[in-house]
């Protein structure tokens, strides 16, 4: 097998990882009323990013077709999924567990990750 196409392979396991960082986190906590762990949540959203990007140029490199529009969709997504958990982790550290804005940030949050799976399985 050609290196580049491990490459992808390794790439696609770990943005599956990453999906799971996002999403199992979300799926346990939102019931809950204590307060929310951002931390994994957080970590999962940059790897998605990181390694979403990665995957396109993996594709690229070996003269796979990429759908632009498919990935300029994800791409939005995922980063505004990311945006809503830092601000949530920002308002968390400056006004404490109590904060009222962290929770809907956070349901947001899983709401997109929620969606980027659609985008992803559904878009072909
Ligand atoms: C929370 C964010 C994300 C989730 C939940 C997610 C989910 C998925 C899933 C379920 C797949 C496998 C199904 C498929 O091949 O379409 C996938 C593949 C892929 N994703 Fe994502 N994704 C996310 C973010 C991103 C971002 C930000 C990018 C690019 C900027 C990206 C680029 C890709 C690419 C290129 C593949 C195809 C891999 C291949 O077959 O080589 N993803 N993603």
């Amino acid at each position: 097998m050609p290196p580049l196409e491990i490459a992808r392979l390794a790439l696609l396991v770990i943005h599956f990882v990453g999906l799971a960082a996002v999403i199992g986190p979300f799926l346990l906590q939102v019931r809950r009323t204590q307060p929310l762990r951002l931390r994994a949540m957080l970590t999962g959203a940059v790897v998605q990013v990181l390694t979403g990007n990665a995957l396109i140029a993996a594709n690229r490199l070996q003269g796979m077709e990429v759908d632009e529009l498919k990935m300029i969709v994800k791409l939005s997504v995922a980063v505004a999924l990311l945006v809503a958990l830092i601000v949530a982790a920002v308002i968390r550290r400056r006004r404490g567990d109590r904060a009222t804005a962290v929770r809907p940030l956070f349901r947001l949050a899983g709401g997109l990750a929620l969606a980027d799976v659609v985008v992803a399985v559904v878009w072909t």
